[in-house]
């Protein structure tokens, strides 16, 4: 059966939903999206996402064609016509089309919404059992990281890298310190059982899940620490993980072929993993 996507108001076949040739989204890449993992047929963390779209709408002046309301419905009606058990809804909104190519925003366009489900096992997923293997790379995106755009061809790049190089993954590099991963943020665990993720910035995507796991670890008296780690204290980590709507949590278990402590999933991640979940679960929509 094909899918049900949505595309400015409307609810159509996926063959059937078309965008201008002069949408910015296509031209500019002058578009911004969120992905809300599905577990049970419910919505996760899906507040902070909704704020997030606002707040990367208010960074480049774009018009927030939905309200919060509209967006959640549009979601839950996707999962419902797709049926959906479990999986994510891909969000993307972009300034639009003037007609024409001009690279200054121009005035009282209509944004082009689009949404669709991808319906793939988040939970019982190979990669959060077996861990994954990731290469560092130099981060060579742009210095808005903050804001989720669709400006993503430095992340295809480097994720086509790790491919080629057998991984699975990348960590991307900045003046010798990681920032994140390739759609991921990034974690280690040193030999002291201590939590260390970056601060956040406009170095870094501020993670919906980084957030809501954040606030697990508190609860479960792990020890976080926000400051930048070097690769080479990564290598030396007794425990590595990303977290992102797509993965949830995912144990790095080798860097640049470093086996990273005993080179299998370590147990302070799977355990991170299980309560984020748990904890999502309880509150989603
Ligand atoms: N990516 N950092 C980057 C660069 C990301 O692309 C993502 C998410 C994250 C994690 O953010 P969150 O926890 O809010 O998903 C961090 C999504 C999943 C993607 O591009 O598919």
């Amino acid at each position: 059966m094909p899918r049900t996507v949505y595309l400015n108001g409307e609810y159509l076949p996926e063959s059937e939903a078309k965008v201008s040739i002069f949408d910015r989204g296509f031209l500019f890449a002058d578009a911004i999206y969120e992905v809300t993992a599905v577990v049970d047929g419910k919505l996760l963390d899906n507040d902070g996402h909704v704020a997030r779209l606002a707040r990367s709408c208010g960074e480049l002046e774009m018009k927030n064609p939905l309200t919060a309301e509209e967006l959640v419905h549009i979601q839950k009606e996707l999962v419902r016509l797709n049926d959906v058990k479990e999986g994510g809804i891909y969000l993307q909104v972009t300034r639009g089309s003037s007609g024409d190519r001009d690279f200054a925003y121009p005035e009282n366009t209509e944004p082009t919404v689009v949404l669709f489900s991808q319906s793939r096992a988040v939970v019982d997923s190979p990669k959060a059992k077996k861990g994954i293997k990731v290469i560092s790379t130099p981060d060579i995106r742009w210095r808005r990281r903050d804001i989720k755009t669709t400006s993503l061809l430095a992340a295809c790049m480097a994720k086509q890298a790790a491919i080629a190089a057998g991984c699975d993954d990348v960590w991307l590099i900045e003046d010798g310190y990681v920032t994140e991963g390739g759609s991921s943020n990034a974690y280690i665990i040193t030999q002291d059982n201590v939590i260390v993720t970056r601060p956040l910035s406009n170095d870094i995507l501020h993670g919906i899940t980084r957030a809501s796991l954040l606030k697990v670890a508190k609860q479960e008296n792990l020890v976080i620490e926000e400051r930048l780690f070097t690769i080479e204290e990564a290598y030396a980590a007794k425990e590595a993980f990303i977290s992102s709507a797509s993965t949830f949590v995912w144990p790095v278990v080798a860097i640049d072929d470093k086996p990273i402590g005993s080179g299998s999933p370590g147990p302070i991640a799977m355990q991170i993993r299980e309560t984020y979940i748990e904890f999502a679960l309880a509150q989603a929509v």
